[in-house]
């Protein structure tokens, strides 16, 4: 460019690049999830929120919908709703149809343009109701719109989406979050149950494939747009629940020994070598609330099925 300034799609695409080269030179290879929800990687994501096997979004929904007159409650009127990793902004309509008089929303999402065409759609539906979208990645920072008082800032973080930082991260992240939105703020957040392996296994590696499309699209997306040359024939999705650190593991397995470059980098993988993708941690709620507390934030309340899938929890945050 003339005033030799980057677009923001070049620095996007630096960062990417750097974030792949250093994930896949780790003696323990990773790539980072934040990368899955591209175009074709959010429409595979809004797929997977519909399978039969995935419990989440189904269970959480029907929580968020029978509870709503209680989290309006502890929301207070003229709240301005701040949802982390917004996606399609499915969810928090049920919130926004019963808050009393609720005065924003504000999205803020990685995935730019499913943002922004979701928070039109959204904007449509609620008339008086200030949509502020902000494209961001949630867990590096993002600055609220000015004006936004603590005690009526309700953040919401669907999705167990949580569960996709390691317990430290979490602490971190929640401890950050708290300081950004100040004492006296609310949060709502969905937190996956610890279970049995069978359902979280195939919670995460559907009988249609749909979950392995997904994982194997990152790849796809690095041959796209880092001119990458992996084989995605010759890497299968393997998903485990790690008893030991309360996780399902998402690995990309090479099943040859084979080399993939990424922007002429070339990369060796050993048959049976995998790649991490994604951890999603799953809490009992004692469990949960020790770690938020931890970080500041104070339970008020915990709603779950009867068959004690899923959990919702409302917190406030305390200055301390
Ligand atoms: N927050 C979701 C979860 O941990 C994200 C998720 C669901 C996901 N299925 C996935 C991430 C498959 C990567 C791959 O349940």
């Amino acid at each position: 460019m003339m005033d030799g300034s980057l677009s923001r799609a070049a620095v996007t695409d630096a960062r990417f690049l750097a974030d792949v080269l250093a994930g896949l030179s780790r003696p323990d290879r990773t790539l980072p999830s934040k990368y899955f929800y591209d175009a074709r990687g959010s429409a595979l994501f809004d797929a997977i929120c519909e399978l039969e096997e995935y419990y989440p979004t189904r269970t959480e929904m029907a929580l968020l919908a029978r509870h709503a007159g209680e989290i309006a409650a502890f929301a207070g009127p003229d709240a301005t709703v701040v949802e982390l990793g917004s996606g399609s902004s499915v969810k928090v309509r049920l919130l926004l149809d019963r808050l009393t008089t609720p005065a924003a929303y504000v999205p803020v999402d990685i995935s730019h343009d499913h943002l922004v065409q979701s928070a039109a759609r959204l904007a449509a539906d609620y008339p008086g109701l200030a949509v502020t979208p902000v494209s961001a990645d949630y867990a590096a920072g993002f600055d609220l719109p000015v004006g936004t008082v603590p005690e009526r800032t309700l953040a919401f973080f669907p999705g167990s989406t949580i569960g996709n930082f390691t317990p430290d991260d979490s602490r971190t992240f929640l401890a950050g979050l708290g300081r950004r939105l100040g004492a006296g703020s609310r949060l709502v957040i969905g937190v996956d149950r610890k279970k049995r392996r069978d359902v979280l296994e195939a919670a995460y590696d559907d009988a249609r494939g749909v979950t392995a499309a997904f994982n194997l699209n990152l790849l796809a997306r690095i041959n796209r747009e880092l001119d990458g040359t992996f084989n995605l024939g010759a890497f299968a999705h393997r998903a485990v629940w790690a008893e030991a650190q309360g996780r399902i593991e998402m690995h990309l397995e090479s099943l040859v020994s084979q080399t993939a470059t990424v922007a002429g980098r070339p990369f060796r993988f050993a048959a049976g070598e995998t790649i991490l993708t994604e951890i999603s941690c799953k809490y009992t709620i004692s469990g949960f609330q020790a770690l938020a507390a931890d970080a500041g934030w104070r339970s008020c309340c915990v709603w779950t099925d009867e068959r004690g899938l899923f959990s919702v929890h409302a917190l406030v945050f305390e200055d301390r």
